[in-house]
């Protein structure tokens, strides 16, 4: 059995598609056995329950640097056996604390064909430049920004001026996307 630890700061859509891949076979032989969260309140933390999944919750206010809380999330994933980290809407840029004790381990989707459109809002600036074909991208993390060796790709055509529809086509592709590309990693 493999073990998921799935990083988030608001909703938690994707937590969940992952979450229910492991638990409908999609993602065979994996469990997610922890949500890290840094937003205290955030919808995933109702997701988590709801599944029954473990979480971390902190505010990094309370950490005097950021090698602190990631060397206690680090000690908690250790504790769980934790095999691979999947940030997932994580608004954080990973530090060295993580990023050498889960080296290569570590990976991040973003709603873009990277590296068109990196950065917090990048369904938006694709919006607004009038591309017609959207997408998404699962890449290794390193410690540049939307950085990292790309795992996987895929298109989302959309013609359309519907800000919103927009946004559920391309969350629909990043759940699909990400169960697949996790069940490649592991196997
Ligand atoms: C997704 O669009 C993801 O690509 C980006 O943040 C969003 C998180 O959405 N990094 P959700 O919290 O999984 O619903």
């Amino acid at each position: 059995m493999r073990s998921l630890a799935v990083f988030v700061s608001g909703n938690g859509s994707n937590f969940e598609a992952i979450a229910e891949g492991c638990r409908s076979g999609a993602i065979a032989n994996c469990e997610v056995v922890l949500c890290v969260c840094d937003k205290p309140g955030a919808k995933v933390l109702e997701r988590a329950k709801r599944l029954g999944v473990k979480t971390f919750v902190f505010s990094p206010k309370d950490y005097a640097s950021k090698a602190d809380y990631e060397r206690e999330i680090a000690d908690v994933m250790d504790s769980l056996g934790v095999d691979l980290v999947c940030l997932a809407g994580y608004m954080r840029i990973v530090g060295e604390e993580l990023l050498g004790r889960y080296e290569g381990k570590i990976v991040n989707i973003h709603p873009s064909l990277l590296p068109a459109f990196p950065g917090a809002n990048a369904i938006r600036e694709a919006f607004e430049y009038g591309v017609k074909v959207y997408g998404v991208t699962i890449h290794e993390v390193n410690a540049t920004l939307d950085g990292g060796r790309i795992l996987s790709q895929v298109a989302v055509p959309y013609e359309g001026d519907d800000f919103d529809e927009l946004v559920a086509e391309i969350h629909k592709a990043e759940h699909k996307l990400y169960v697949e590309t996790i069940s490649k990693i592991l196997a």
